[in-house]
């Protein structure tokens, strides 16, 4: 017999009836997010916050996404318009400046970092864009992100008076022409989507699409002389500390899952709960000829969880979300190491 609880909810005419099989939604509760996460407050008034690094630069952001603007003697270079920030874009510049905007550097293609440049472009503005930024919005055709006028394949120095902006072209990572763009005058490096200071990168290795450039592009980063990192993402700028601990976070989770999958290719053992053989088997037996259900029980259920688990227990309190998306960082981790880098563990050269 189910309880049924009526809930009137005296400030509106809305009504909940609930039953103890379906009474809430269930919402996860995580760790708490670390200290160091986080950065100075958005203001609540404006929905913005504008940091200066000095000599012109300055971050611009709503806590959830970052742009970066310069402003040189007679106009502004700005890169990234980040929909969320939106019409605040403008406003934020304004708080600081009143020259026009004569440049826009898109660092890569994707919509959520430069989905409001059609607020920011004019027939005064020149974008500028890596070959396969053109070619990838090329594809889409979306008017908020028009197409640029200036395009680059490795290098490009845009010298705006008294500024100085270095793109750099170094392979794919987090999608392909993605830029290092360096104020040398400032120190300030920035890499769209691929460190996330204080946090771990966003879903799917911050839905990375080639992985050893992603794991790279943390060694390149640290090639530069820099002071102030912009990763795209949250609040707070990062510093060369925050790519070197992201790097060691990355380092473990690649030495955890290639464990696992290591381990997966060794016999059943009471020490070895990793084994392929004990894994498969069972699920085979339960779905005989199924093997996209074997596969996925391997993956997902057996080496993944194992790598996320082994990986939380290292970073849980260090660095924010790490319980959020263990998982996910694990089995784009795994599949990076089987695909990419050649670990197959049980799925190696066979029939010696
Ligand atoms: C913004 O509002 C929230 C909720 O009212 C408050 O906790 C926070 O301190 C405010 N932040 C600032 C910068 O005023
Ligand atoms: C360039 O000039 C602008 C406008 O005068 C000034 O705000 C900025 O600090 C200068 N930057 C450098 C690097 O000289
Ligand atoms: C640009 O601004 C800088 C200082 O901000 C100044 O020293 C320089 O003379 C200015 N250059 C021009 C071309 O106006
Ligand atoms: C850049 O291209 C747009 C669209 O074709 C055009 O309106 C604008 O004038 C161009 N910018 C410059 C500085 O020529
Ligand atoms: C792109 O979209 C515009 C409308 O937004 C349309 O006029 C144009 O024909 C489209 N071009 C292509 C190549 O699809
Ligand atoms: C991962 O940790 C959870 C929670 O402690 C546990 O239930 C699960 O069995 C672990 N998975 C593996 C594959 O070790
Ligand atoms: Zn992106």
């Amino acid at each position: 017999m189910l309880l049924s609880v009526t809930v009137v909810l005296l400030a509106s005419t809305l009504r909940v009836e609930a039953d103890d099989t379906c009474a809430h939604p269930s919402v996860t509760t995580y760790a708490p997010i670390p200290s160091g996460a986080a950065g100075p407050a958005v203001s609540n008034a404006t929905g913005f916050r504008v940091e200066s690094f000095g000599k012109g630069a300055y971050l611009l952001t709503d806590g959830l996404y970052q742009a970066l603007f310069l402003v040189a003697n007679e106009s502004v270079i700005v890169v990234d318009a980040p929909p969320t920030i939106g019409h605040n874009m403008v406003k934020g510049i304004e708080s600081v400046t009143d020259l026009p905007i004569s440049h826009f550097v898109y660092s890569h293609a994707h919509a959520d970092h430069i989905g409001a440049a059609s607020l920011l472009a004019g027939p005064d503005v020149t974008i500028i864009a890596h070959v396969e930024t053109a070619m990838e919005l090329g594809l889409v055709n979306d008017s908020a992100r028009p197409a640029p006028n200036v395009t680059f394949t490795d290098h490009f120095k845009l010298e705006v008076c008294n500024q100085t902006l270095e793109l750099a072209y170094r392979g794919p990572n987090h999608q392909p022409g993605n830029t290092f763009i360096y104020a040398p005058l400032q120190k300030v490096l920035m890499l769209v989507d691929i460190v996330y200071p204080g946090w771990v990168p966003f879903e799917a290795l911050g839905e990375s699409q080639n992985i050893p450039g992603y794991i790279k592009a943390h060694d390149q980063l640290l090639e530069y002389d820099f002071d102030h990192y912009l990763g795209g993402h949250l609040n707070r700028a990062g510093t060369r500390e925050d790519v070197v601990i992201q790097k060691a976070y990355m380092t473990d989770l690649y030495n955890n899952c290639a464990e696992a999958i290591r381990l997966s290719a060794e016999p059943p053992s009471a020490s070895n709960p990793l084994s392929a053989q004990t894994a498969l088997i069972a699920v085979g037996q339960a779905n005989p000829g199924n093997s996209w259900a074997m596969f996925d029980h391997y993956l997902s259920d057996v080496t993944a969880e194992w790598c996320a688990n082994k990986t939380q227990s290292q970073w849980l309190g260090k660095l924010a979300a790490v319980d959020v998306y263990a998982k996910s960082h694990a089995t784009v981790m795994i599949e990076s190491l089987r695909l990419d880098f050649g670990v197959l563990g049980p799925f190696g050269v066979a029939n010696k």
